[in-house]
């Protein structure tokens, strides 16, 4: 260990030469990446002693302590204490179940500190520092390439980047997918107008995951202060993340599989809950609807129009003064008749709720009063309350890292949530403060933390301010819960920290309406999922600024597949809802937005999946195909803009939306077929050629027996603007049309569907249909419940699990009974086998001949009524 006495202004090379050459098997000298700190250097270079625990290990170094403990055998968390002294064992962002769990290990033998588990070797080089963790086929998973430094309070983590590693992650953060080749900075700040380079915008994630030659790693790195991540910008073999200050409290763990990367992050920090099924349908909004009639009219509009809709949105001009927590009843008069005559007319309300309250002392403001009654606001280093300019003037801030002034925000939304209103959105949390340069709170200002497992204490502003906005969302989900104990509360949040997708939901902020920010959709979501935050959305349309026809109708498109599908726009744009500029931009929309409502039933068994494991609902290809590409690429960046939509269905837009040349889809090893006409995309011959190449389970050999259909047939119902223009006999070029996008479902696949409703209120008349796309490892499942309650966790839901296979020239349909208790709103099932016999000659149901007709895309329908108890199809 060296103590390099130095150096507020510490070169790079003073730096490195306080700590180079040490490194395991000799890796070339690096320079330092810590940038330069307040106080001393110091490296932990050496091992002076260490001692076992019980889940790990514990290494002195001089003047620094680090432990290194199993919580899972695929997962390691790593803390460092200075000074013999460990950080508090408190966290914001982790659950306390994971952080207390613990794995069995095995000491080491050989000349390192560390321990193995049955995934994985850890290693701490004694004479070097460097911690190297390995899977059991002697891969690195994860190894320094330079010893951990302090420079001061500041420290940064240098680790050894692959050359074809790739990552991703870091939440809402714009730019490329890959986040390789980039440096990024955690603090959540009010970007309006945000463009693909700034950063930072309104989230702090401080969460990565790699895709290594086709195996991923997840590190999170648990500290709230204003941190940075290098992915290989500075040094081009290292990824280098570190904070100015707060505790090195970090977690590494190894898939390979991704999929298994983002469920440990949702066992770490948490899975969002399941949402009300109506946060899953269409929303209306603007910066603002400025009065009761203009929202009455909206609404009717969309009733009358036929274009299916679940939720209006308020923005700040409801409010009196834009004073939160009330109503300006000149523009509202009627305001809970409103809220009682929309929910006739099957309307959730989502109002905003700022977090900033108006100071206004003894002019009967409740909120002011009993906050400052209650002593619940943020104060100045000299004990007097803090106050900032935001929208209604001057205003006070709630501290929300208290038990007790969180309780008191939750019981604010009383009044609303008892008159009906639905869901409530969080703004301007970064916290968003007009009149200072910095745009937030000042550094000093003083939070105090009581509860959440932390020691009782003062702390400032820049150890709170990227969690401020997750406590906020915590105060109100909370709130919501304490006064709705059956109801599952929905939360919009702008600003969040890492676990904050247990509180709320979350959009991309003040995004533009040009074609380049739809394109960035893509990426910001399947990022923004990958970090936790699966219910996501943009701002359809975009915020800033007002669409060309054809830019909101893309957009309305491409959001028929992403989470939250919400319409909004700033103040002073033009109106966007989908009716402006005319019939024909509005068929196509409507088109699109029909489609979601069909697709409900596989949405929300998406969302419920997402619940329980942390997956996302927007995916990126590589999660699902992480092998697709031989030499382990992710594929996604051969993909332009296509993203999953849940496990089974692809969305292909143009890679650049606005341009009109013809462009490739890249399709994942297997077969595929075009969602909007049910066809098979590939040839039989391709197909089997890429199925030897990538099994993914089932039997190619019975896959590929089948005759399989690759003619186009007209669909039953067919839908114009949905179809395909293939650019040539390549039936995946494609010409980019206004009205399309190009949707594809994984052979393999068995997708429920139900018919047309406008809202999620209205019950689908008819069967629910089950799409059998024939592939391998076929299967699918629906998940029902009441859709708002938590009567789920009850035994009140619906699985049904499905599968098929193909054999002897026959495809077999399997639909599992009913497990749970729910009763479902169809009594039939439609079982729409896609890729079987064209026209099946014969169908069975569970031995029985039955009826047969002829379904779009070639496909045989078979309706069967559902008894709950399962049944088998054959046809042939
Ligand atoms: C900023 C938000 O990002 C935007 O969506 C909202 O309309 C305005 N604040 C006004 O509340």
């Amino acid at each position: 260990m060296r103590h390099c006495s130095a150096l507020r202004s510490a070169s790079l090379l003073l730096a490195a030469a306080c700590s180079a050459s040490l490194f395991w098997g000799q890796a070339a000298v690096t320079p330092s990446t810590v940038p330069a700190g307040v106080g001393p250097v110091l490296v932990l270079d050496k091992v002076t002693s260490e001692e076992p625990l019980p889940n790990g290990v514990r290494v002195h170094f001089a003047g620094a302590v680090m432990e290194v403990t199993a919580l899972r055998p695929d997962v390691v968390r790593v803390r460092v204490g200075r000074d013999g002294q460990m950080p508090e064992d408190a966290s914001w962002a982790v659950l306390p179940e994971a952080r207390a769990a613990k794995a069995a290990v095995t000491r080491r033998s050989d000349d390192a500190a560390g321990f193995a588990t049955t995934e994985l070797n850890v290693a701490i080089h004694r004479r070097t520092g460097v911690l190297r963790i390995t899977d059991k086929e002697g891969r690195l998973v994860e190894e320094d390439l330079r010893p951990l430094e302090f420079h001061g309070t500041e420290f940064r983590l240098t680790k050894r980047m692959g050359k074809e590693e790739h990552f991703f992650g870091l939440g809402d953060k714009p730019g490329p997918l890959d986040r390789r080749n980039q440096a990024f900075t955690l603090w959540n700040s009010d970007m309006f107008g945000w463009q693909e380079s700034t950063d930072p915008i309104y989230k702090s994630i401080p969460f990565f995951l790699s895709m290594n030659e086709g195996r991923a790693t997840g590190v999170l790195m648990d500290n709230t202060y204003r941190s940075s991540f290098d992915f290989g910008k500075e040094l081009r073999d290292a990824v280098a993340f570190g904070a100015p200050d707060g505790p090195v409290d970090y977690y590494v763990w190894y898939g390979p599989e991704p999929k298994r990367v983002v469920e440990t992050y949702a066992w770490l920090t948490g899975p969002s809950p399941l949402p009300p099924i109506w946060s899953l349908g269409y929303q209306q909004s603007r910066y603002s609807y400025m009065t009761e009639a203009r929202v009455k009219e909206v609404a009717g509009r969309l009733r009358a129009d036929r274009l299916p809709a679940d939720g209006i949105w308020l923005d700040i001009d409801y409010q009196d003064r834009n004073r939160p927590f009330t109503v300006d009843t000149a523009a509202f008069p009627t305001f809970s008749q409103m809220i009682a005559d929309l929910a006739k007319q099957q309307f959730h309300v989502v109002t905003i709720t700022d977090l900033h309250i108006a100071k206004l002392p003894n002019q009967g403001y409740t909120p002011y009063d009993s906050g400052s009654a209650g002593d619940h606001f943020v104060k100045e280093p000299d004990g007097s309350v803090y106050t900032g300019r935001v929208w209604p003037g001057p205003s006070v801030f709630p501290d929300f890292t208290q038990d007790a002034s969180r309780a008191w925000w939750g019981t604010l939304y009383k009044t609303f949530y008892d008159e009906g209103v639905a869901g409530f959105w969080n703004d301007m949390n970064e916290p968003a403060v007009f009149d200072v340069a910095s745009k937030t709170m000042p550094d000093d200002v003083q939070h105090r933390i009581e509860g959440s497992g932390f020691r009782t204490r003062t702390a400032d502003h820049l150890e709170m301010h990227n969690v401020y906005g997750m406590q906020n969302t915590r105060g109100t989900y909370e709130g919501l819960l304490a006064l709705k104990p059956n109801e599952r509360p929905f939360v919009l949040t702008r600003a969040s920290y890492a676990g904050g997708q247990r509180y709320s939901a979350t959009w991309t902020g003040d995004n533009s309406s040009t074609w380049n920010h739809l394109r960035q959709t893509t990426p910001q979501l399947e990022n923004l999922g990958l970090s936790g935050f699966a219910m996501s959305g943009a701002d359809v349309g975009g915020f800033a600024g007002t669409p060309q026809p054809e830019l909101l109708t893309k957009w309305l498109e491409i959001a028929a597949f992403q989470p939250i599908d919400r319409d909004h726009t700033a103040k002073g744009t033009a109106d966007q809802e989908p009716w402006v500029h005319g019939p024909e931009q509005e068929a196509i929309r409507r088109r699109f937005i029909e489609e979601r409502y069909h697709l409900l039933p596989y949405l929300y068994t998406v969302a419920e999946e997402m619940s329980r494991t942390g997956l996302p609902i927007v995916r990126p290809l590589f999660l699902e195909f992480p092998h697709a590409a031989k030499d382990g690429h992710p594929i996604d960046l051969d993909a332009g803009s296509e993203f999953l939509f849940g496990p089974d269905i692809l969305v292909a837009p143009a890679p650049y939306p606005d341009e009109l040349d013809a462009y490739r889809v890249q399709l994942p090893p297997g077969a595929w077929y075009d969602y909007w006409t049910g066809d098979r995309v590939s040839t039989a011959a391709e197909v089997s050629s890429r199925d030897a190449e990538q099994p993914v389970g089932g039997d190619k050999e019975q896959v590929t027996s089948v005759q399989i259909k690759t003619a186009p047939t007209a669909p039953s119902s067919p839908s114009p603007q949905a179809k395909a223009v293939p650019a040539s006999a390549d039936p995946l070029m494609i010409t980019p049309t206004v009205e399309h996008v190009p949707v594809y479902v994984r052979g393999g696949a068995i997708l429920p569907i139900q018919s047309l409703v406008q809202s999620t209120e209205e019950t689908p008349k008819g069967p629910l249909t089950l799409r059998v796309y024939v592939g391998q490892d076929c299967r699918g499942s629906v998940y029902l419940d009441d859709g708002t309650t938590f009567a789920y966790k009850r035994g009140e839901f619906l699985r049904m699990d499905s599968t098929c296979t193909v054999s002897g020239g026959a495809v077999h349909v399997n639909v599992g009974p009913h497990q749970g208790r729910f009763r479902p709103w169809w009594t039939e099932l439609a079982v729409e086998v896609h890729g079987g016999p064209a026209v099946a000659a014969e169908a069975r149901v569970d031995g029985r001949v039955s009826e047969r007709t002829s379904g779009p895309g070639g496909s045989t329908v078979v309706t069967v009524p559902d008894t709950g108890k399962g049944f088998e199809i054959v046809l042939r």
